[in-house]
């Protein structure tokens, strides 16, 4: 499976912070905000990975993420010219994805909890159709919502209903196979004037070829997309690392542990980062084994 990160549009709920860089290169605690997403990809067991971005910012990009190889990945960049909706990366990802089956991660979107990674195990080795992943939240009216029968049958999903049939918000990571590409080609733009992923996803439903997994209650998500969310996201990885040796997106922390890169290679990047704090943790990562 291969990865796409949409790390695009204009970021206008965080203007004016969003005036001058992109949202996925803002801190979010003591990382950039791009390093969540890529992590959740890496967790899938993806290596290789598109990041799409806005044309001005993608050496900004690669100045961050590089080709990838210091992780055991390959990381390449292509650019979005105007925010045309979530379902242009597909289209915009087309060769790079060539006949293969892919995972789509927005981002702005942040997952934490142990329980994660087996979420992800399962959806990707049960993979079939198209996947989303599906999260309980308070105000559904700002998410695609997804609704359920009485027997627990998925219905429908909705982009931002002003009336919410459920409290269910689908996030932003959706597995695909390679037909989500023609469905994104024949998309029409929505009324706000983007082509909408919430469309393919509601057709994945219609053909029934969309499983749906709840999220429990132990894994967080959060949208980092408004100021709220943004402080909301650094507060969570800083409660959660409070727990000595536990850490949230770091690359080199789920490269190693795939076998992807050696100690020696994690000890390099540890050097790079001299004595600071992000240096010190990757170093006990690997003393400790
Ligand atoms: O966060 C989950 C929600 O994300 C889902 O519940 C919704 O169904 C989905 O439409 C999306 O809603 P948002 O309104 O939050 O999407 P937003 O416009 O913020 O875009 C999400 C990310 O994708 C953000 O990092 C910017 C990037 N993006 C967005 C668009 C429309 C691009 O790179 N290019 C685009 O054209």
């Amino acid at each position: 499976m291969k990865g796409i990160i949409l790390a695009g549009g204009r970021g206008e709920r965080l203007f004016p912070i969003t005036r001058a860089i992109s949202k996925q290169l803002l801190p979010v605690y003591d990382k950039p905000m791009v390093f969540y997403p890529l992590c959740s990809l890496m967790r899938c067991g993806i290596r290789e990975v598109l990041i799409i971005t806005r044309p001005d910012e993608v050496e900004r990009f690669r100045e961050l993420l590089s080709d990838g190889t210091q992780w055991g990945m390959e990381i390449s960049y292509a650019a979005q010219s105007a925010p045309g909706g979530i379902a242009e990366a597909p289209l915009i990802a087309a060769d790079f994805l060539g006949e293969e089956p892919f995972a789509l991660a927005l981002g702005d979107n942040i997952f934490c909890g142990i329980e994660f990674d087996s979420c992800l195990d399962r959806a990707v080795a049960e993979h079939d159709g198209a996947t989303v992943f599906v999260k309980q939240v308070e105000h559904p009216e700002r998410y695609g919502v997804i609704s359920f029968d009485g027997d627990g049958v998925p219905q429908k999903i909705v982009e931002k209903p002003t009336e919410p049939a459920s409290p269910f918000a689908v996030t932003g990571l959706y597995l695909y196979d390679n037909a989500a590409i023609a469905m994104a080609r024949a998309l029409k733009p929505s009324v706000r004037g983007e082509i909408e992923i919430t469309e393919i996803n509601d057709q994945y439903l219609r053909q029934s070829r969309l499983s749906v997994v709840q999220l429990p209650d132990s894994v967080s998500w959060l949208d980092m997309g408004t100021p709220q969310g943004l402080l909301e996201a650094s507060r969570l990885v800083e409660a959660e690392q409070r727990t000595p040796g536990v850490r949230i997106g770091v690359p080199e922390q789920v490269a190693l542990r795939s076998g992807w890169i050696d100690s020696e290679a994690a000890m390099r990047i540890a050097a790079s980062y001299g004595d600071n704090d992000y240096g010190r943790y990757l170093r006990q990562l690997v003393e400790s084994g």
